[in-house]
C-alpha cells in the first residue's frame, strides 16, 4: 500500500495500471474510518482490481460555525484500517495540494439540496460535489463507493455524475449499524454516555414507521407525526427534522409510492445525528 499526498504522483501511479485494464474502484472519506468506511473498502475490493481510498477533510464542505477544526483525525489508525482491506492506494493531500489558491469554478447543486441536512447546511453539497468532481478527474475510478447513512449525499451525487456526464459507476452501500441499531458514524465518539443510550431511539422511530407502513399506512404527515411522538418522548435531543420524500428526486410526496425515503436528524448537545431508511412500495 502506497500514500501518496501529490494529485501528479497519484495520476502517474494509476495511469500504467489503467491502460492494463485494470478496474479502479474508489472509496473517498474524510477520514477517521468506522465500520462504515470498512463496508464501502469491503465492496469495493470485491469488485475492483484497484482500490484508491482519499482521506481529505474538504474544508468547502464546512460551514463558519461548523467542526472543520473539530473534525476527528487519526491517520495511524486509517492505515491501519486500509492496510486491513488491502487498499493500494492512500491519497492524503494537503488542502493546500487539493486548493492551491482560492477556486475560480466551483460546482453549484441546483436541486435535492433545499431538503434535509441541505436547508441547515448551506452551501455544504456545493462544496460536496466541487471536491468529489476534482477527485473523479484526479481518480478516474470505474467505480465509486458510498454509504446509504448519507443517503442526501448520494443523491447529489448520483445527480452530479449523471448531469455532468462524470463516467464513474456510483455504488450505494448500506448502512452499518451498531448492535442497537445506532448508525455507525464518526461523530457518534462526541456523544456523552447517555445521549449514547439515546441515539439508538432514531433507528428505533424508522422501525416504528416501517412497522406502521407495512401495515398498510401510505401518508407521510401520519407517518411523521408518529415519529415525532416517539422521538419526543424517548430522548431529550432537538429533532431537527423528519422528512419523507420521494428517492433519490428527494420531492415532496402526498402518498407513499415507488421508491422513497424517511430521514431524520436529532442535534443532541454533543452530536447531532441522522438516520434514514429507503424502502420501496
Ligand atoms: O462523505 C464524506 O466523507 C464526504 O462528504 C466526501 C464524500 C468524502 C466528500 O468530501
Amino acid at each position: 500500500m502506497k500514500i501518496i499526498t501529490r494529485i501528479e504522483d497519484l495520476q502517474n501511479e494509476l495511469a500504467p495500471l489503467r491502460n492494463e485494464g485494470k478496474q479502479i474502484g474508489f472509496v473517498p472519506t474524510m477520514g477517521y474510518l468506522h465500520e462504515g468506511h470498512e463496508k464501502l473498502l469491503s465492496e469495493a475490493r470485491r469488485n475492483n482490481d484497484v482500490i484508491v481510498l482519499s482521506i481529505f477533510v474538504n474544508p468547502l464542505q464546512f460551514g463558519a460555525n461548523e467542526d472543520l477544526d473539530k473534525y476527528p483525525r487519526d491517520m495511524d489508525r486509517d492505515e491501519q484500517v486500509a492496510k486491513n482491506h488491502d487498499v493500494d492506494f492512500i491519497f492524503f493531500p494537503t488542502v493546500q495540494e487539493m486548493y492551491p489558491e482560492e477556486p475560480s469554478v466551483t460546482v453549484k447543486v441546483m436541486k435535492r439540496t433545499n431538503v434535509l441536512c441541505g436547508t441547515s447546511r448551506p452551501g455544504h453539497f456545493d462544496g460536496v460535489a466541487t471536491v468529489l468532481t476534482k477527485l473523479f478527474n484526479i481518480v478516474h475510478p470505474d467505480r465509486a463507493y458510498f454509504g446509504l447513512k448519507d443517503a442526501q449525499q448520494v443523491a447529489v451525487v448520483e445527480g452530479l455524475v449523471s448531469d455532468l456526464n462524470i463516467p464513474v459507476e456510483i455504488v450505494r452501500v448500506e448502512i452499518v449499524r451498531e448492535e442497537d441499531g445506532l448508525a455507525k458514524s464518526s461523530r457518534n465518539v462526541y456523544l456523552l454516555e447517555e445521549e449514547r443510550q439515546e441515539a439508538k431511539e432514531l433507528n428505533a422511530s424508522l422501525q416504528l414507521a416501517k412497522t406502521s407502513i407495512q401495515d398498510g399506512e401510505r401518508n407521510p404527515e401520519i407517518i411523521r407525526k408518529l415519529m415525532t411522538e416517539y422521538l419526543t418522548k424517548a430522548t431529550n435531543g432537538k429533532i431537527d427534522y423528519i422528512e419523507i420524500y420521494s428517492y433519490p428526486s428527494l420531492e415532496p410526496i402526498k402518498e407513499l409510492q415507488g421508491q422513497c425515503i424517511i430521514a431524520l436528524a436529532v442535534a443532541f448537545k454533543s452530536a447531532r445525528l441522522i438516520d434514514n431508511i429507503i424502502f420501496t412500495i
